[in-house]
């Protein structure tokens, strides 16, 4: 059995390097629960080098996005050849946010693809903006996860992907406007279901999938029992009190 795994997505936060210091002092405290799980921790690139020193044995480094092309001369990118030498393991694609300005699925897919051939561990963003009573989100999010893994299709790059499943309008609110629990374990089921749609059942059951969307110590317990494998933690990854709690409602 894989561990369970949780990533902390900081965004374009805290809003200094000076007040990094304090967030990982309060996550070291509680090294010997992130050791039991998969973590990472996802912050603003530039602070990648301060934090990966700190977290280093308790705690992966990810990246929030990755850029699409492996070679070539783009001002303004890192490309992942740069991350992965500052240690980054594992990276956030298609993040809802990335979405909103303009990213598609087909760029999902192609992020998706320079992160397999780089050696990053894809964590794929899927989500649909709002519920309607016809379900028509079902048909947005098959739509959106299997355009987002176009072209992926041999077995041991699906054995490498991780799908966090982040309902947009759940995201960065408080613990009671999470997806609730009964819904999420429906949800879980059908992305299963799309993922063997998309590579045969005996891959589809390999591949975590997380939950995202205002997940905090209040509501990780009752989250954790729809059978996701892990959390992608936002606003509260930046409370280390908060984080350590949702950290240990997967244990
Ligand atoms: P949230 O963010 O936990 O603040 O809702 C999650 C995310 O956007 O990844």
């Amino acid at each position: 059995m894989k561990k369970p795994i949780l990533v902390a997505n900081w965004k374009n936060h805290p809003e200094s390097l000076r007040a990094v210091t304090p967030i990982l002092t309060g996550l070291s405290r509680k090294s010997a629960v992130y050791k039991k799980l998969s973590t990472f921790i996802a912050p603003p690139l530039v602070y990648i080098e301060a934090v990966s020193s700190k977290i280093k044995s308790f705690a992966g480094l990810a990246g929030q996005d990755i850029f699409f092309a492996m070679e070539g001369t783009y001002t303004g990118a890192v490309t992942p050849d740069i991350l992965k030498s500052f240690g980054v393991k594992l990276t956030i694609i298609g993040h809802s946010e990335r979405r909103a300005l303009g990213e598609t699925n087909e760029v999902a897919a192609a992020k998706v693809k320079t992160a397999l051939r780089s050696g990053i561990t894809p964590l794929l963003c899927i989500g649909e903006e709002a519920r309607d009573a016809e379900g028509n989100y079902f048909e947005f999010l098959s739509e959106e996860l299997k355009l987002s893994l176009e072209g992926i299709r041999r077995k041991d790059d699906a054995h490498k992907l991780i799908i966090a499943y982040e309902p947009i309008w759940a995201i960065g609110k408080k613990a009671k406007d999470a997806m609730p629990p009964a819904d999420l374990a429906q949800m879980v089921i059908f992305i299963k279901k799309v993922l063997t749609e998309i590579f045969g059942r005996e891959s589809a059951e390999r591949i975590p999938i997380l939950y995202g969307g205002s997940v905090e110590s209040g509501n990780a317990n009752e989250l954790v029992a729809t059978g996701v494998q892990g959390f992608l933690v936002g606003h509260a990854s930046l409370d280390p009190k908060n984080f350590s709690e949702i950290a240990e409602a997967l244990l």
